[in-house]
């Protein structure tokens, strides 16, 4: 059987490498793919990323299923196009990847249903939204609501943060803010599989958003993560179930946008271990399904086939008890403008407690260059969050390109705990 993989990043890379482990799946397409998909023997890059097109290939290559990775293709509607021509997809509708691609949704939708969230007020008028924080005052979260790659947030802690930020935001055509309550406790990333109407949590996991040491600098789309997360205790992991994946499920079927595809609630946890939403993607999390996807055993094809069709509740998943996590490496210049067009050398082999997932690299005449922001993600399984940090640190700092940067210190939550 054939599958097809939307997007270019090592979210993309790890799930196709997943695939081609399943025994029914005979040859995995990624489109467009990236350095990384090009040198694997089991999978195919092909260079298409026009939803009409991509659904013609789908069609054309009799695709048994097609994943989509990254939020923007799913806010576009692809799921949509590919259910209306028949071919089987995995993802949400663009009604239902709203949760994502609108903030002011997200937090009406959570309002709705009584999930606990932090309080918020969406503006379109400065005046307004500037008179909100006077009110109000620092620390205070300014979101700018549309896609923004996790990088539209401005966590202020002072007043005249938070008054830069909305000018900011509001000087685009249409702009929109949202401006929430600071929350405080720690934050831990909650996946699930869903199929519309059942659930199956995916192991728990954390990133590391912000560029530097020391969680410093400005906010990236992750540095780097970690599986499991030990602030997700059993008992506040069935309290993320039963407060907030539960009724989001069952509020979207009843709103008649049944979510299917990956839910992603990204937490928030404090000290008394009540979770609450920070946000919500409709998606798997990338560095996050890179870790996850390295301790999943079970057959990922099984998974996404239930969950295509609707059948969920009869999917069994499997772990590894060993810790798997990250790290990125990421192009000079990254969160801003990267530099790019290096080669990459020196890059070690796959092993079973080893693996680097190419992001942003392509393939050219036998080099693999850099070619994006987030340029791989070297992640191992260890006995420990300290052996697995060490493993992947090692491989890190084997792997040469010029102005590489990555952080050194993922996992240091973790390994405080
Ligand atoms: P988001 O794109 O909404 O996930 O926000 C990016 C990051 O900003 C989150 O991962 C948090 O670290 C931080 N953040 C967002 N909203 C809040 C909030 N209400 N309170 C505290 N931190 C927040
Ligand atoms: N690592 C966070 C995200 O994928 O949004």
């Amino acid at each position: 059987m054939k599958v097809l993989v939307i997007g270019s990043g090592a979210r993309e890379h790890a799930l196709a490498w997943k695939l081609s482990q399943s025994p029914r799946v005979q040859m995995i397409y990624v489109a467009p793919g990236n350095g990384g998909t090009a040198a694997d023997p089991n999978l195919r890059n092909v260079p298409i990323s026009d939803p009409e097109a991509l659904a013609d290939f789908a069609a054309a290559e009799k695709m048994v299923l097609t994943v989509v990775g990254p939020e923007a293709p799913l806010a576009a509607g692809i799921v949509d196009l590919f259910k209306s021509r028949g071919l089987r997809i995995f993802g949400p509708t663009k009604a239902a990847a709203q949760l994502e691609s609108s903030k002011a949704f997200a937090k009406e939708f959570m309002q709705r249903h009584g999930i606990p969230t932090a309080l918020y007020a969406s503006f379109t008028d400065a005046a307004a939204a500037h008179a909100h924080v006077t009110k109000h005052g620092a620390p205070i979260v300014v979101k700018a609501d549309g896609l923004a790659a996790g990088k539209g947030v401005v966590v202020a802690l002072t007043a005249d943060e938070a008054h830069a930020a909305i000018d900011g935001m509001l000087s685009v055509p249409g702009g929109r803010v949202v401006i929430e309550e600071f929350m405080d406790g720690e934050e831990a990333s909650f996946i699930v599989a869903c199929d519309g109407q059942h659930v199956v949590p995916l192991a728990t996991s954390q990133d590391h958003k912000r560029i530097f040491d020391g969680d410093q600098g400005p906010n990236t789309g992750g540095m780097g993560a970690y599986s499991p997360a030990p602030v997700v205790t059993p008992n506040v992991h069935a309290k993320v179930m039963q407060e907030i994946v539960l009724p989001t499920i069952a509020g979207m079927a009843k709103e008649g946008m049944p979510f299917t595809g990956f839910l992603y609630a990204g937490l928030m946890i404090d000290a008394q271990g009540q979770p609450r939403t920070v946000e919500f993607n409709a998606r798997l999390g990338d560095p996050e399904a890179e870790v996850i996807l390295m301790r999943m055993k079970s057959d990922l094809f099984d998974l996404l086939m239930h969950g295509a069709e609707g059948t969920l509740d009869k999917a069994e998943v499997q772990y590894d008890r060993r810790v798997a996590l990250g790290i990125v490496m990421a192009a000079a210049g990254y969160p801003g403008t990267p530099r790019n067009g290096d080669p990459i050398t020196n890059l070690p082999a796959a092993r079973e407690d080893l693996m680097v997932f190419h992001a942003g690299t392509k393939a050219a005449d036998g080099h693999v260059l850099s070619a994006g922001g987030r340029v791989l993600c070297v992640t191992a399984l260890a006995d420990s969050v300290r052996q697995a940090q060490q493993r992947a640190l090692d491989a890190v700092r084997q792997v040469r390109f010029e102005g590489a940067q990555w952080r050194n210190d993922i996992g240091h939550r973790a390994i405080r705990h």
